[in-house]
């Protein structure tokens, strides 16, 4: 009978040499999503598999294997303070982003009215749902492009049980409905040139559209920033996460040659401006 124990360290010893990285904490993720347990009982417990198990997590390993990201081999990431669905074609949600779900907290903390607020390149919805969580009482809008991202977000708004949250498929740069009092943002920035040079697990498996503009990583920007009184109301604000390279500058002095509103960086927990606020 193979015991859990021993089939994950044969696992990992054949993963060690690979270009997969992170090892030991990706395949205790797999086990413990498999098992539905706590990293605390895969270490304590001697879990024997059955031939079905063992099916089941090489099937999970053999994708690990070709340094497929956990959160598409499971389907799920945890974002924020949530579990939310993110199955392959859908962005993974990454950690640096919760900064600009603070700004939005912070924001929102300060204002006692019922707000409109609308989340441009929403994905999984993980930004959007996890401020709805926190202030149920304004009113939400999530839009994206891919179908997939959108059906995904109202799997997502559905298990978390949120009322007053709407997706819509639609091309942000389509956009002409009702303006927002806070308009959130994590655009596809990089540059195209900039695709070639990610790490093999990201460029083979994020959706190419949900990373890059196919440009110079600066569309996004130029469009939000250039329309910012035809999006936003008077005394709104928008929050755009911005990448730390050579794009952050071009957003300066794009917000100084469109409307020359005031912008505020926040950083993440690196010091590198990560969130711009424009108001
Ligand atoms: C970097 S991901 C961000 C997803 C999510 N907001 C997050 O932070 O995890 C960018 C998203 O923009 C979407 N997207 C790309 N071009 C778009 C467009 N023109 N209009 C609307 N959405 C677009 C992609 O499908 C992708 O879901």
């Amino acid at each position: 009978m193979t015991l859990l124990k021993d089939y994950l360290k044969s696992q990992i010893l054949k993963l060690e040499g690979t270009k997969v990285q992170e090892i030991q904490a990706k395949s205790n993720i797999l086990v413990q999503n498999y098992f539905k347990i706590s990293k605390a009982d895969l270490h304590i417990k001697d879990i024997p598999l059955s031939a079905k198990d063992i099916t089941h997590l090489d099937s999970m390993f053999a994708q690990l294997f070709q340094n497929k990201p956990v959160q598409y081999i499971t389907g799920e990431t945890y974002f924020y303070n949530d579990k939310f669905l993110t199955p392959p074609g859908v962005f993974i949600p990454r950690p640096e982003t919760e900064l600009l779900v603070d700004c939005a907290v912070e924001f929102l903390s300060q204002s006692k009215n019922s707000l409109k607020i609308i989340d441009f390149c929403t994905g999984s919805g993980c930004i959007l749902l996890s401020i709805a969580k926190k202030f149920p009482n304004h009113e939400y809008i999530g839009l994206d492009k891919s179908e997939l991202a959108i059906k995904t977000a109202e799997k997502n708004r559905k298990s978390l049980g949120l009322k007053n949250v709407q997706f819509f498929n639609q091309d942000i740069f389509e956009y002409n409905q009702s303006k927002a009092d806070l308009l959130l943002c994590n655009p596809p920035y990089l540059a195209k040139h900039e695709i070639d040079s990610l790490e093999q697990s990201v460029r083979d498996y994020d959706p190419l559209s949900a990373l890059t503009d196919f440009k110079n990583g600066t569309s996004f920007y130029k469009h939000l920033i250039s329309n910012f009184n035809k999006l936003v109301k008077t005394n709104g604000i928008m929050l755009l996460e911005i990448p730390f390279s050579a794009v952050t500058d071009n957003i300066i002095s794009i917000n100084k040659n469109f409307n020359a509103n005031k912008s505020l960086f926040y950083k993440d927990l690196e010091g590198k401006n990560r969130v711009i606020k424009i108001y």
